[in-house]
Order: C-alpha cells, then sequence, then structure tokens
C-alpha cells in the first residue's frame, strides 16, 4: 500500500469515527508543542493495560476529581490512592503510578518530559506507554504498539512472521505510515480501528478505510493474522 494514501484514508476514517474518550478531551494547553494533557494520557494508557476501555472511563474520572493535577496526585496518600485504584487490578500498577507521579512533581518540577527516553525512565513507564504518551501528548512520531495495532498492521501488509519475531518488522511498518502532523491522532486511530473494525474474530472489512490496499483482505483471510508462534 502507498503509505501517504493509507495514512490519509485512515486519519480521514477517524475524524468521522473516532470513540468519544473522556482523556482525548484536553484543556487548552499554555505549553508549547502539547497537543492534549500529558496527565490525561499517562494516567489513561496506565489504566487500559489490560483493562478495557469501557471499564476504564469512570476510573478515569473518579481519578481527575480526586487528583485534578500531576502535583494533586503525588502528594496524595499512597493509601487512597490504592482505595480508588480497587477494582482495576494489577496493584502494582497503582504503586508505580503514585511513584511516577512523585517522580514527575520532584524531579521535573510537576511536567511530563516530552521525549520517548526521558519518559520510559520513569518509575512504571514502559515501552509502549512511553511511546503513547510521546504521540497522543507531544505529537512525536512514536510507534505504538499494542495488541489492537499489531493486529491491524499485520493484516494491512500480511505479515506472516509470528509474533513475538515479527514487532521490529511491524514497529518498522507502523513508524512508515507515522504522519508528521498528526502522530497522535494516527496512533489513536490505529487503535480505534483495531478495537471496532479490525477485530479478531469477524473483522467488517467493508468499513475499513484500508480495504482497498489491505493485503490480507486481498490474499488470504484476515481472521489468521497477526501469525502466532506455535505453542
Ligand atoms: N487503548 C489504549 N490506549 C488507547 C487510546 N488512547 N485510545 C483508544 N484505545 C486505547
Amino acid at each position: 500500500p502507498k503509505a501517504a494514501t493509507a495514512t490519509f484514508l485512515l486519519l480521514d476514517w477517524y475524524d468521522r469515527h473516532h470513540r468519544d474518550l473522556p482523556w482525548r478531551v484536553s484543556p487548552p494547553m499554555a505549553r508549547k508543542g502539547v497537543v492534549a494533557d500529558p496527565y490525561h494520557v499517562w494516567l489513561s494508557e496506565v489504566m487500559l493495560q489490560q483493562t478495557t476501555v469501557q471499564a476504564v472511563k469512570a476510573y478515569f474520572n473518579k481519578f481527575l476529581a480526586l487528583w485534578p493535577t500531576i502535583n494533586d496526585l503525588a502528594a496524595a496518600d499512597t493509601e487512597d490512592v490504592m482505595k480508588a485504584w480497587a477494582g482495576l487490578g494489577y496493584y502494582a500498577r497503582a504503586r508505580n503510578l503514585k511513584k511516577c507521579a512523585e517522580a514527575v512533581a520532584c524531579e521535573h518540577g510537576g511536567r511530563f518530559p516530552d521525549s520517548e527516553e526521558a519518559l520510559k525512565a520513569l518509575p512504571g513507564i514502559g515501552g509502549y506507554t512511553a511511546a503513547a504518551v510521546a504521540a497522543i501528548a507531544f505529537n512525536r512520531r512514536s510507534a505504538v504498539l499494542d495488541g489492537n495495532v499489531e493486529r491491524v498492521i499485520s493484516r494491512l501488509y500480511s505479515i506472516e512472521t509470528p509474533l513475538p519475531a515479527a514487532k521490529p518488522e511491524m514497529r518498522a511498518r507502523v513508524l512508515a505510515l507515522t504522519p508528521e502532523d498528526r502522530p497522535g491522532d494516527f496512533a489513536q486511530a490505529m487503535m480505534d480501528l483495531g478495537a471496532t473494525i479490525c477485530t479478531p474474530k469477524r473483522p467488517a472489512c467493508s468499513l475499513c478505510p484500508f480495504r482497498a490496499s489491505c493485503l490480507a483482505l486481498a490474499t488470504a483471510d484476515p481472521e489468521t493474522f497477526p501469525r502466532k508462534a506455535e505453542k
């Protein structure tokens, strides 16, 4: 597929069909180069690891009501944070959440750093979260690769290499498609496409912005991607 065309079609689809999620609503940003509130983006991405979008919405709103800024969360009582987290599971994530807030408040003056590398140095922020915050909050061209995006990209390019060996190829493909001007929207568009159209079972290919160029659709059964190594 021609990258520029595929990217354009995806962003056009996203403009019309994106999901309205609370962390996508950001107040006007005072800070130059920021396109969505980094605190909101980070909080939602940590919550979304292993938890569905639907379940996360209420927790996200509750956290922001209790701790409107990263400095509020840094100053919070750890017990209160654990209590507010109850039900989301994976409590190590909540402990790291608090540690990360403290690090941003104390070491970065309450402002998240804007590069993937600096983000990755913070407690509890791994490769995925660093890439997601860099792209969505700071509009950086980072490759955001979660399960949804792996499925979309493996089908679009009919990637025969099984996971996890296929990750470098997937990353390169995602980066090649990522536009200069809207990397954050691109990352979220790929996630929304994977969640709503390019689903694991019975994907809605007739509604997909990539339908004209998807190699899995043209030559094979999209459902069989991504390939997985034999167990
Ligand atoms: N899953 C993880 N992060 C997401 C995001 N920013 N938008 C939609 N789904 C997601």
